[in-house]
């Protein structure tokens, strides 16, 4: 018996990184997986490796899509077991140079999509009496730098939103998380061509002088491990929680 066998699964920002980590282990451990991203040929990929994973290709601020694709998930599957909200984008801006454009965008792509989806599956996971949302959010919700404001208004938001859903969704037996990951080497920790995580900056301070106790980046799958237990039958008496997935980076001064 796996971990998700029979369960039907939405994950969204499945065409790399976590996301699709994410994906990959939940069509491995049994699940039907619909996977959203923009980047249909990357999802096309994941689909041919993977059993029981289908693509389903589009932009996460085009709600009649996400709305397409919930119907679409449980005409041909009958219902939705998981959601994982995952999709996102980051960038570095200091305050002064910030618009409020630029913020609206940040809301648009990282936080009013996990609403959207996640009120499109509530009434099936309502009629089933089941259900697992997972919100993936962010250390940068819990610790500060500059730079990255709209960012973590966004993953801030999303901790006190799971809160707030999961004791609303508590009585149909819906359990709704999430998880922060700390620095995780993927597409997003590279900027301007460069990976953040091998700069002598981040080596000398989170590795050498272990800022991160665990002295290393993380890795798209032990996020993914996460997911997937905050995703499964595992996981029974945790709703509301934010899981931190971070080597110990902010437990330390
Ligand atoms: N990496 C880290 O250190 C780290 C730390 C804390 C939190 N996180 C969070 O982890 C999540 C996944 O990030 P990652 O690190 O795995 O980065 P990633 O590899 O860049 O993945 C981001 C995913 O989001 C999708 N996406 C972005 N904008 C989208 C849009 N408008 N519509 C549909 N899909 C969209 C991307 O797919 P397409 O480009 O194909 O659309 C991609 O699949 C994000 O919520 C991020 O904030 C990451």
């Amino acid at each position: 018996m796996k971990a998700l066998d029979g369960r039907v699964a939405i994950v969204t920002g499945a065409s790399s990184g976590i996301g699709e980590a994410t994906a990959r282990r939940f069509a491995h451990e049994g699940a039907t997986v619909v996977a959203i991203a923009r980047r249909r040929e990357r999802l096309e990929h994941l689909a041919s490796e993977c059993p029981r994973l289908t693509s389903f290709a589009c932009d996460v601020i085009d709600h009649a899509a996400l709305e397409q694709c919930v119907r679409q998930t449980v005409e041909q599957h009958g219902r939705i077991d998981v959601l994982v909200n995952n999709a996102g984008l980051s960038y570095y801006e200091r305050h002064a140079d910030s618009t409020l454009d630029h913020w609206r965008q940040t809301m648009a792509v990282n936080l009013e999509p996990y609403y959207v989806l996640a009120k499109l599956v509530a009434p099936h996971m309502i009629q089933q009496r089941y259900g697992r949302i997972v919100n993936v959010s962010s250390v940068q919700a819990i610790a500060s730098e500059a730079t990255v404001g709209a960012y973590a208004a966004t993953k801030g938001a999303i901790n006190a939103w799971t809160r707030t859903l999961a004791v609303d969704l508590a009585e149909y037996g819906i359990l709704v998380n999430a998880v922060a990951p700390g620095c995780i080497r993927t597409e997003m920790s590279v900027i301007n061509g460069v990976d953040e995580t091998t700069t002598p900056d981040f080596l000398g301070w989170y590795v050498k002088r272990r800022k991160i106790p665990l002295a290393r980046p993380g890795t798209a799958d032990e996020v993914a491990n996460v997911v997937l237990f905050l995703s499964s039958d595992q996981c029974a008496y945790i709703t509301g929680h934010t899981l931190v997935v971070d080597g110990g980076l902010t437990i330390t001064f």
